[in-house]
């Protein structure tokens, strides 16, 4: 196990690389799903495949946030100006509500809207929201919206680590990497 002065931990960083290859497809699939004019075999097919795999995706979060909650992240950088600061907390404290809020409001809209989720019903467990169209529509814009939001906050994530990368080369990118690379 690594200290949190230099990095994040094992299971912090397969965490991470996991579910960022996991969110991606889930965006590309969602915003192709809702599309008009897909054959309907094919539009069925990725709602299952969307439904079932943003279950693994609430898991894996629910897991994550206790793991953060747990262990602080290593400290940034004493070089980065407050500003940067600011926005590094608020951009990942925004990342990790939108990890939690975009599965569960997926969650809520099929539940209360009364869809299946073909691999939670095949394992004989429970709805755990009421059937309500009110809720289910809720839930639909907070997914949304939501949507909009964690693809806009992956950009400039994204933009962040290679200009750390390959630009400044400060030691952020080790500091995530997955553990089978030895600084
Ligand atoms: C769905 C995709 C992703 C999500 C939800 C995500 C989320 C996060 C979050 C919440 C943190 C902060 C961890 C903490 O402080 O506990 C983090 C750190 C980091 N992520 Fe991502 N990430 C994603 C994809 C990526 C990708 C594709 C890259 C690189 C191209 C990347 C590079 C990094 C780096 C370098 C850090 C460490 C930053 C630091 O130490 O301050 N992430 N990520
Ligand atoms: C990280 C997890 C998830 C991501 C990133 C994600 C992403 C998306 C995106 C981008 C859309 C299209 C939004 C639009 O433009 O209307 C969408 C729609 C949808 N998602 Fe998800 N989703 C996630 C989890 C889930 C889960 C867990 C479920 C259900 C169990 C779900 C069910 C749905 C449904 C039913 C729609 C269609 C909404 C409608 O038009 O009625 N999603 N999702």
């Amino acid at each position: 196990m690594r200290d949190s002065a230099s990095g994040y931990s094992n299971g912090q960083r397969s965490l991470h690389w996991i579910m960022a290859i996991l969110i991606f497809p889930m965006l590309v699939v969602g915003f192709v799903m809702v599309q008009q004019g897909l054959p309907r075999a094919v539009q069925n097919s990725m709602f299952v495949l969307h439904k079932n795999i943003g279950v693994v995706v609430l898991i894996l979060a629910a897991l994550r946030i206790a793991l953060r909650l747990r262990r602080s992240p290593p400290p940034l950088s004493a070089s980065l100006p407050a500003w940067q600061r600011r926005a590094v907390h608020a951009s990942h404290g925004l990342l990790y509500v939108l990890i939690l809020v975009m599965p569960l409001s997926g969650y809520i809209r099929v539940r209360a809207g009364g869809f299946p989720i073909e691999a939670l019903d095949r394992l004989g467990l429970p709805t755990l929201v009421p059937r309500s169209d009110a809720l289910a529509n809720a839930a639909k814009l907070i997914h949304e919206v939501g949507a909009y939001a964690i693809a806009a906050l992956l950009v400039l994530h994204i933009a962040a680590a290679l200009q750390h990368a390959l630009i400044l080369r400060d030691g952020t990118w080790a500091r995530i990497w997955p553990p089978v690379t030895r600084r």
